[in-house]
């Protein structure tokens, strides 16, 4: 299994939700990778934003080893779920799909959430409302429950 994640830029949002669940994956063993891209190349070869470094150190993780690259019509074929952060993002990635079958595999992030009244992760590079930690606590929690769907499938 091969899962994407993806927001503009590559450096704020998609590389926390990659190394979050790269981390879950690892410590429960599954044979599940994991990427994130943008849909902008603004940021191509970047390390993550220094305010997400940081946010996610606080928490205990390093992300510092991810670089930003550009969503790529390959993408498609090259994985089985891609995640997007907001509707954005799924309008950007589904102009490339050129099947249904690629259309199908695009889902935002936080539909994994039940009870959550965000629908999107915002956008915190300018500043957005609750900004690196409502971030962070909203992708923790998807990560897990992007697991969930996929260790235990609802009955
Ligand atoms: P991200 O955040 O999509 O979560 O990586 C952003 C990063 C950069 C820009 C916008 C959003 N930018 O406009 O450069």
């Amino acid at each position: 299994m091969k899962i994407l994640m993806v927001c503009l830029g590559n450096i704020c949002r998609s590389p926390l939700a990659d190394a979050l669940l790269r981390k879950k994956v690892k410590e429960r063993g599954l044979d599940i990778e994991v990427d994130s891209c943008g849909t902008s190349s603004f940021h191509e070869g970047k390390s993550p934003d220094l305010r997400t470094q940081e946010n996610a150190l606080k928490h205990g993780l390093d992300i510092s080893f991810l670089r930003a690259r550009t969503f790529q019509k390959s993408d498609f074929k090259n994985y089985d779920v891609i995640y997007v952060m907001d509707r954005t993002n799924e309008y950007d990635v589904l102009q490339l799909a050129e099947t249904d079958a690629d259309r199908e595999k695009v889902h935002l992030i936080l539909s994994t959430l039940k009870d959550e009244k965000h629908v999107q992760v915002p956008d915190p590079y300018y500043g957005g409302e609750g900004g690196f930690e409502l971030v962070y606590n909203l992708l923790d929690r998807a990560t897990d429950a992007v697991l969930e769907q996929i260790t235990m499938p609802a009955l």
